[in-house]
């Protein structure tokens, strides 16, 4: 795996949902500084729309109300890095909200509440998080919608780095 830019890969994956679903409001909340880890750039930046195309495929699919007026869709992109070497991606949403049934099930292959869904979106994100050590997450956005979550662990290599105060630190919460 290389070293790769999160904040490049993030910034990518938006300008192209950005410009296929105009109508949609984008926000970037990224950090201005690189967030380099190791990882294979193609994968995380295939998780990445993945979870993008979720969020806009949430927003399209909301009913609208009895006065037909809807909020423009907004889509929120996170990315929060941690000085030890943890990151997360984070893509919040104003669409239909996560179901309230068999919510666990929904990253397994084939499971999908969407007639044109295949269910294999989630499937692979959470393959692809697992093969870099890391977790998918999902949960209920404040105000409404969905937040997804692919969140990066420390990586052994950077622990190694700092190895002797990563262990000191723990020698000392466990009091030996
Ligand atoms: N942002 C979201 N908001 C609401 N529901 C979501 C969101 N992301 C995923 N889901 C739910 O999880 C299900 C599975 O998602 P997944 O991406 O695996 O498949 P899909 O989107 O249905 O189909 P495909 O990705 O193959 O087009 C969706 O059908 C939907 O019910
Ligand atoms: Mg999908």
């Amino acid at each position: 795996m290389r070293d790769e830019n999160l904040v490049e890969l993030c910034h990518r994956a938006v300008f192209l949902q950005r410009s296929a679903y105009p109508r949609i409001s984008f926000v970037e909340e990224l950090p201005r500084y690189p967030v380099v880890r190791s990882c294979d750039g193609r994968q995380i930046g295939q998780a990445v729309t993945n979870i993008l195309q979720n969020a806009v495929d949430a927003i399209e699919g909301r009913d609208a109300p009895v006065d037909g007026s809807l909020p423009q869709g907004k889509i929120v992109v996170r990315l929060l890095a941690g000085a030890s070497g943890g990151a997360v991606v984070e893509v919040a949403d104003n669409g239909r909200g996560l179901p309230q049934q068999g919510r666990e099930r929904l990253t397994e292959p084939y499971v999908t509440t969407r007639t044109k869904g295949t269910g294999l979106g989630l499937a692979i994100v959470k393959k692809i998080m697992e093969d870099h050590g890391g977790d998918l997450v999902l949960d209920d956005n404040l105000g409404g919608g969905a937040v997804v979550r692919l969140v990066f662990v420390e990586s052994s290599g950077r622990e190694a780095a700092h190895g002797s105060s990563a262990i000191a630190a723990k020698s000392v919460a466990h009091g030996s």
